[in-house]
């Protein structure tokens, strides 16, 4: 199959013209102004943007957590990406079973018959065995070439610096490249201890028994021990305070490969937000600050500190006692209500996989923040050269994956749960007015977006087996 998309806006992290895509099956044949070609199908997208599929970092789906699980699946999940252009998501695996292989086989079980995008695998390192330490290496060989470690989530998830030092030396050795949850777990644990037994069960604790200068300190500490573990590339995920801005530029100017993501609830919301009768909707871990946070974090993608936006998509039911209707049936997922009288048991996490690139189009390119080339550097072109995935994806080049998503650039909608396909009951972007809008998606050649209409299936995203030695940015 052929398809010829003509005369459409094509914007790349490096450059905006005006020009032809050719498309065989599953690839980029071609890109030029006015290709002589024949082809079966012509979509006319003169006035329209074209644009790689967006590549999420940083998603959890169907991940258990505090007597639940997190209500989007691989294919609601993956579904609700591609709605908002995105075609391409980087999923967790938990380590749960006593061999990362055993993690990685049940989760593709689970994910490969319900992707309904592309997607890839980070592996969460959160007990470190000597024989954890053997199969790190092995993880190249299952496409993994990311772990996550976490300084928070004490006697949960978190490594102590010296386990989290010895995964970066390995993870360096081997390409692979290491993410960090920067918190203070010590910190949190005590101040949670004392606002509980105090009654201070809100929402609004949550964030006031997690200080942004434990997120800061951690940010360094993280950099610092990357650096002793021989200049090991080192990946802050969701970034949400200023000052961990602040240790990213001084890190990176120092010469450490170290890079950031943020993720557009750090940079649109603050901790006040927890305050609102309905705050455990905002609940996330690590929490929004304050408006001079978000600040920073916009600084910080503007002047290129951060490398990506990423989502940490982890979505919830606000009231799961209450079932919502998906695709023609009820569904019902206990959620945020678990945590009625007590924030630590409010399950932590937000939706945002569908929402981040039209929130960040109208947020940051249309209201000429940043530019249409950095937002698409920052949300596909950067992530996929981070994660060994490019060009094949996050580019237009000819021979990649034909992953593009077509945007009117003068589509005007009221953003929130009705037009979100993210399987929950509440949006954060509830009546925002969205100036551009995806009306086409692309995924390998098939279209599986069109105005509105999933003309995909469960099944059709393919697992991505990501390089070693990926680019440091
Ligand atoms: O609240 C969040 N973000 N839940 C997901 C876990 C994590 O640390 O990314
Ligand atoms: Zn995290
Ligand atoms: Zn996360």
């Amino acid at each position: 199959m052929t398809i010829l998309i003509k005369s459409g806006t094509l914007i790349t992290a490096e450059e905006t013209k005006v020009a032809d895509i050719l498309i065989e099956d599953e690839k980029i044949l071609a890109v030029g102004a006015d290709l002589e070609v024949e082809a079966q199908q012509v979509y006319d997208a003169s006035g329209l943007l074209v644009m790689p599929g967006g590549i999420d970092p940083h998603v959890h789906l169907d991940l258990p957590m505090f007597g639940t699980v997190s209500s989007d699946d691989h294919y609601t999940g993956q579904k609700a990406a591609a709605f908002g252009g995105t075609t391409t998501v980087l999923d967790f695996v938990p380590q749960d079973l006593p061999t990362l292989r055993e993690n990685i086989t049940t989760w593709r079980q689970k994910a490969d018959p319900r992707a309904a995008v592309d997607y890839g695998l980070h592996m969460n390192i959160t007990r470190l065995t000597s024989e954890i330490k053997q199969e790190i290496p092995e993880l190249v060989k299952e496409g993994i070439t990311s772990v996550k470690v976490f300084m928070a989530y004490n006697g949960r998830l978190r490594l102590m610096d010296g386990e989290i030092f010895e995964v970066m030396r390995i993870a360096k050795n081997h390409g692979l490249l290491t993410m960090l949850h920067a918190e203070n777990g010590d910190v949190i644990d005590i101040l949670v201890a004392e606002a509980l037994a105090s009654g201070k069960t809100s929402p609004e604790w949550h964030a006031r028994t997690r200080p942004a200068e434990g997120a800061v300190e951690a940010v360094l500490r993280g950099a610092a021990l990357a650096m002793q573990a021989g200049g090991a590339p080192l990946y802050i995920v969701h970034m949400n305070a200023a000052g961990e801005v602040d240790q990213l530029k001084y890190v990176r100017q120092k010469g450490y490969p170290v890079m950031g993501e943020t993720c557009p609830q750090y940079l649109f919301f603050t901790e006040e937000h927890l305050k609102r009768e309905d705050g455990a909707k905002w609940v996330c871990s690590p929490p929004m600050r304050q408006v001079s946070d978000n600040m920073r974090l916009w600084e910080g993608l503007a002047d290129g500190t951060i490398q990506t936006i990423g989502t940490d998509h982890c979505p919830f039911f606000y009231n799961g006692e209450q079932a919502i209707m998906y695709e023609g049936k009820w569904v019902k997922i206990p959620g945020k209500e678990l945590g009625r009288d007590d924030f630590t048991k409010i399950p932590n996490g937000l939706p945002g996989i569908q929402d981040r690139l039209p929130v960040m189009w109208t947020n940051a390119v249309h209201n000429g923040y940043l530019t249409a080339n950095q937002f698409v550097a920052l949300t596909s072109t950067n992530p996929a050269r981070i994660f060994g995935l490019y060009p094949k994806k996050g580019s237009l080049l000819p021979g990649a994956d034909a992953d593009i998503q077509i945007w009117d650039p003068k589509r005007e909608v009221e953003y929130g749960v009705a037009l979100s396909h993210q399987r929950t009951d509440y949006n954060l972007y509830e009546g925002w007015h969205l100036v551009g809008y995806p009306i086409t998606v692309y995924l390998r050649g098939k279209q599986i977006v069109h105005e509105g209409e999933w003309k995909g299936q469960a099944g059709q995203g393919k697992y991505q087996y990501r390089e070693p030695y990926a680019q440091i940015l």
